[in-house]
């Protein structure tokens, strides 16, 4: 089995994306780290908290959110656009988060809200977003550079945990944390590259998975897990993936499945131990129809820890791993991603928005 083959992890690109992943965890210490010294003013009578970002740096804001569904008393919102949403009033604190510190979407935006005076702070590894915060004393925190973005999402969660839990707008200690990673990375261990196929979740999903288009199908607080398995499928293993949401699947999605399609749709269930009653027998449910009567290949990954936040973490760690083996059956580059850069580079309006900002600020654009 090519899973199993040690020749299969040779190539230079999926050795660079097993070695990230291998320290991936420690990057939410380090990220706490980096923010230690990052304590922006923000005023106490916040009515939300909304984090700006797309893609790898987006996800920061989802998975936070639901780290913190019950731990906190405002909403978190997530806004992946080129514009400041539109809904917002001073009472609202902005998070800005690029990885690279480049992106059009988020500079915008970030720019748009600090005009309209709301509070903000920032967190990246450089770029324009560095320099533009400087010019406009936007507070920073910087996390170290020199990753892949989406896999520096554990550095920038770490950092937006440390300022919003030293503000106390979350209530999540170190410790909590710290004790959440040591279970994440035993469920780590459980899917590395020398545990077979059989006993290995994220091998033997990925290998259900690979050479279809893979449906996720989540609930509660791990959909933002989901949408993270989405979108290491799109990037790392060149794949079509969806995430879609219980309970309202059951009531769209589920009349679309019919046999016809069992060839090039498979389906990943994220589940977790203290699932409530109605969302287990809900996905036991659609597990009978789509497997045992279409003929659909579903598999699932259960998350076991007794916490929200190790659930989250675990299921996280698992599904990168996916990520990871679904590259390999398919002998996809985990690293580069061409057509997001071309898709950067060529839309011209996109270059010139950030043309427009580096003058303005008189920063190099890059
Ligand atoms: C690339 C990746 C992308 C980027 C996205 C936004 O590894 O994960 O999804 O995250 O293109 O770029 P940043 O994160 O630099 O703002």
């Amino acid at each position: 089995m090519k899973l199993d083959t040690p020749e299969s992890y040779e190539r230079p690109e999926v050795r660079e994306l097993l070695a990230q992943l291998r320290t991936e965890l420690d990057g939410f210490l380090e990220g706490m780290m980096s923010a230690k010294n990052v304590s922006p003013k923000i005023p106490h009578d916040i009515n939300s908290i909304v984090f700006l970002g797309v893609g790898g740096s987006g996800i920061v804001g989802d998975l936070l959110s639901d780290i913190t569904a019950k731990r906190r008393d405002l909403p978190i919102l997530c806004h992946k656009d080129y514009f400041r949403p539109p809904y917002l009033t001073r009472d609202a604190l902005i998070v800005a988060v690029s990885y690279s510190g480049n992106t059009t979407e988020t500079l915008s935006a970030m720019v748009e809200a600090y005009d309209a005076g709301l509070p903000t702070f920032a967190i990246t590894s450089g770029g324009l977003m560095k320099e533009i915060c400087k010019k406009l004393g936007i507070p920073v925190v910087e996390v170290r550079a020199g990753l892949l973005p989406r896999m520096a999402v554990p550095h920038m969660l770490g950092a937006a945990v440390s300022v919003l839990a030293s503000a106390e707008f979350v209530r999540i200690t170190t410790d909590e944390f710290k004790s959440a990673i040591e279970e994440a990375k035993r469920a780590q261990e459980s899917v590395e590259v020398h545990k077979p196929l059989e006993s290995n979740v994220a091998k033997y999903t990925a290998n259900c998975i690979y050479n279809k288009i893979a449906f996720i199908y989540s609930h509660g607080y791990l959909s933002s897990v989901g949408y993270r398995l989405k979108c290491q499928l799109n990037e790392n293993a060149k794949m079509l993936a969806v995430n879609q949401g219980l309970p309202e699947v059951l009531h769209n999605d589920i009349e679309g499945w019919n046999p016809a399609v069992a060839n090039c749709l498979a389906v990943v269930m994220l589940r977790y131990k203290s699932e409530h009653m109605v969302i287990r027998e809900a996905l036991d449910r659609m597990e009978t129809i789509l497997k045992d009567r279409l003929g659909v290949a579903v598999s699932k990954i259960v998350s076991e820890g007794d916490s929200d936040i190790t659930n989250i973490l675990s299921a996280m760690v698992i599904c990168d791993y996916v990520s990871l083996y679904a590259a390999i059956m398919r002998g996809a580059d985990p690293i580069r991603v061409d057509r997001i850069r071309s898709m950067r580079e060529g839309i011209m309006s996109n270059v010139r928005l950030l043309e427009q900002m580096a003058r303005r600020f008189k920063v190099e654009s890059k």
